[in-house]
């Protein structure tokens, strides 16, 4: 356990109120999170010390609660605070916080327990460069979604999102793509997915089929700022292989152009125009990473 204040902290972890070294950090067995998958998390990025777009990280964190009915065990304000004093103690100047809230513990059983305290855990450490995906684009496969039906809830349940991302490893892919009744395109298992169809952007909709990334939301924006036009509606996978470009988007990602799909080129083989000027725009964004 370390002491809050220590100057040379190296990552870090707090859980329900004690900081640790984040590799000495422990939650209990019986904790709900670890029997049940029972809890929910957010990732967000630090740009020079500066938590990028963190409201809209604990709106989402409140919808995910709300979806597994569980209570916020902090307030907002308090949350918001913890945070950006660990990023502080921390001290990466670019860095990624996770942070999770588990229905805490009690004797193994399915349904609620009666009084169980939530843990709530988070830590900080340095965030990894995706600059090399970023600057050659990436290959990508796509998998038959076997997912649930609330998707919107970004659940530590995530064992179909690891079977996936190991499954494009193994074939030499960076990421695979979700896709319903052989027909509809999801999303990625770590991602959002953008294609640009005839000149236009376009994104499959935030309904419960898919997580409302915090980076798809923000590359609306950038995107329709940019005098794109850009939208949320279905692709199909017929679509999204004649599209002229496919992007991912996500916090650690950012925005990262596919280059090929299913083992077949898109749009030229190289990354596109487009996948290009949003990144520049969310750079810019994120440099002047705001609250
Ligand atoms: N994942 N869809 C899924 C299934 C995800 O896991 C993620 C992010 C996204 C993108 O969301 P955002 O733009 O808010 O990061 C979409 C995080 C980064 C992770 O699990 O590490």
């Amino acid at each position: 356990m370390m002491e809050q204040g220590d100057i040379s902290m190296p990552e870090i972890a707090w859980i329900n109120g004690t900081i640790y070294n984040l590799f000495e950090a422990r939650v209990s067995f019986l904790d709900r999170g670890n029997l049940f998958g029972d809890g929910v998390y957010e990732v967000v990025r630090v740009y020079n010390q500066k938590p990028f777009a963190l409201d809209k990280h604990l709106e989402r964190l409140e919808r995910s609660l709300s979806g597994i009915r569980l209570q916020h065990p902090l307030s907002r304000i308090k949350l918001q605070s913890l945070i950006l004093s660990l990023v502080e103690q921390a001290g990466f100047a670019d860095a990624i916080v996770y942070l999770q809230i588990t229905r805490g513990g009690g004797m193994r059983q399915h349904a609620f327990p009666v009084n169980s305290q939530a843990t709530l855990a988070v830590f900080v450490a340095p965030a990894a460069s995706p600059a090399k995906a970023q600057s050659e684009g990436v290959k990508i496969i796509t998998l038959p979604d076997d997912r649930w039906a609330h998707c919107y809830i970004k659940s530590i349940n995530l064992l179909p999102n690891v079977l996936a991302k190991q499954t494009a490893k193994e074939k030499g892919a960076y990421e695979a793509v979700f896709i319903r009744d052989n027909t509809l395109v999801s999303e990625g298992s770590s991602s959002n997915v953008f294609a640009v169809i005839r000149g236009e952007i376009i994104t499959p909709p935030a309904d419960g089929h898919i997580l409302a990334g915090v980076t798809r939301g923000l590359c609306l924006e950038i995107a329709r700022k940019a005098g794109y036009s850009a939208r949320e509606e279905v692709v199909t996978i017929e679509e999204l292989r004649q599209a002229e470009e496919i992007i991912l988007t996500s916090t650690t990602m950012e925005i990262i152009p596919v280059v090929e799909l299913d083992g077949n080129p898109v749009g030229r083989g190289q990354p596109g125009s487009v996948a290009v000027r949003l990144l520049e725009e969310y750079k810019r964004c994120a440099g002047d990473a705001w609250l």
